[in-house]
């Protein structure tokens, strides 16, 4: 009966791994998904998430009973104060409700599904690029996407003129994604003063936002400096909902523990609309799971490790920064056409080089290095040993 089935092509971001997974190369290098690495090229499980998962395992009172549909109330409510700040007005006033769901992929579906539901307006602005499950997420929950211009090709920076253009013509109530900070994949964010403007034009407009805070301490290495444009637009009354994850800055990526956040006006209406989220989950997936959510809330709610945390976050965040200059230095040494300097003006995971689908396949092929055919590269994939490598394949892929 499947026998018609066409094979579907692999997902543009996963499939460099699948890719990367077969070649037999031992120089091979995977600069594809945004998964932190160490100096030594591993995967890193952060010492404050082994000591949360001690005491978790150690705790016979934990049981593995289901959890409510919308997750471990601790974990909700310190999710919450995470992104608004612990001082919020709206967290004070009850008027967000917070739900866990499956990282920020499954925050965000959630998202949308109620949003196709309740809200009037079902169009969603996205920013051109964005990351590329963005718009199947809201495509399948039943939105109707459209494109607001964000990343300018000849600065390599951000094109604020026409995102601003863009968002005025935008009916009024529609609802804009905004990336809360390291900008997937461009790494290009708007400045403070840029984000009030958005904000002003979009409280003018009625648009409604939607943040993807996917790499909160990330960007900056400070969880509250990162939050702050999400802290803006809440600061006023307004109204926004907004998609957390921990794969990054908990590097919890497998365990798929992220919330989603809905500002309301008053206290009743977040409890409506809470009721309504439930009604969204429970025939999706019922109730989140315990373990990745048990361990965020560990470390959120004790100050010595919330402390021990950002220490972490910090030095992977520095780390990143580190990749930058030395790849930069790497490519100025060689000599290597063009201005580099958007390698360390980018902030956050990655890298948006400007290289074309050509010299990416080029250095797949000749140099076995593996990322998206947009040219992103994941800085946090880099170590000293590997950015002579990559500064070669570039060089070499510039110079054809
Ligand atoms: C990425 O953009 O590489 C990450 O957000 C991982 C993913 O799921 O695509």
């Amino acid at each position: 009966v499947f026998g018609n089935i066409v094979r579907a092509p692999e997902d543009p971001i996963l499939g460099v791994t699948v890719a990367y997974n077969k070649d037999p190369s031992p120089t091979k290098l995977n600069l594809g998904v945004g998964a932190y690495r160490t100096e030594e090229g591993k995967p890193l499980v952060l010492n404050v998430v082994r000591r949360a998962e001690q005491l978790i395992v150690n705790d016979r009172s934990r049981v593995k009973e289901y959890l409510p549909i919308i997750g471990l109330t601790d974990f909700n409510k310190l999710s919450a104060k995470l992104i608004f700040g612990t001082d919020s007005p709206a967290i004070q006033e009850n008027r967000v409700t917070t739900v866990q769901c499956l990282s920020g992929t499954g925050s965000l579906r959630v998202g949308a599904e109620f949003l196709a539901r309740h809200y009037h307006q079902r169009l969603i602005y996205i920013p051109q690029p964005t990351w590329g499950n963005h718009p199947k997420i809201f495509t399948v929950a039943g939105l109707s996407v459209k494109t607001y211009r964000y990343y300018d090709p000849k600065t390599r920076g951000l094109n604020f003129q026409g995102l601003l253009e863009d968002l005025s013509s935008a009916p009024s109530g529609a609802i804009v994604l905004l990336h809360a900070c390291a900008h997937n994949p461009t790494g290009v964010d708007p400045t403070i003063e840029q984000w009030k403007q958005i904000r002003q034009l979009m409280r003018s407009k009625g648009l409604l936002p939607f943040f993807d805070s996917a790499y909160q301490g990330f960007a900056s290495g400070s969880l509250d400096a990162d939050a702050q444009p999400v802290r803006m637009f809440v600061a006023d009354g307004g109204e926004c909902l907004a998609a957390q994850s921990y794969a990054k800055n908990m590097g919890l990526y497998g365990e798929r523990v992220g919330a989603l956040s809905i500002v309301c006006k008053t206290e009743d209406v977040a409890s409506r609309v809470e009721s309504q989220l439930k009604l969204v989950i429970r025939p999706m997936y019922s109730s989140p799971p315990i373990h990745g959510a048990s361990i965020v809330a560990t470390i959120l709610k004790d100050k010595d490790m919330y402390n021990e945390w950002t220490v972490e976050l910090k030095a992977m965040a520095d780390r990143i920064i580190s990749m930058r200059q030395q790849l930069f230095d790497a490519l100025r040494a060689r000599g290597t056409p063009g201005d580099w300097s958007h390698i360390i003006k980018q902030i956050g995971m990655f890298t948006f080089t400007g290289l074309n689908t050509e010299q990416v396949a080029f250095m797949t092929k000749e140099y076995h290095i593996y990322m998206t055919s947009d040219g992103r590269i994941s800085m946090a994939g880099l170590s000293s040993r590997t950015v002579p490598l990559l500064a070669d394949a570039i060089h070499a892929a510039a110079t054809r």
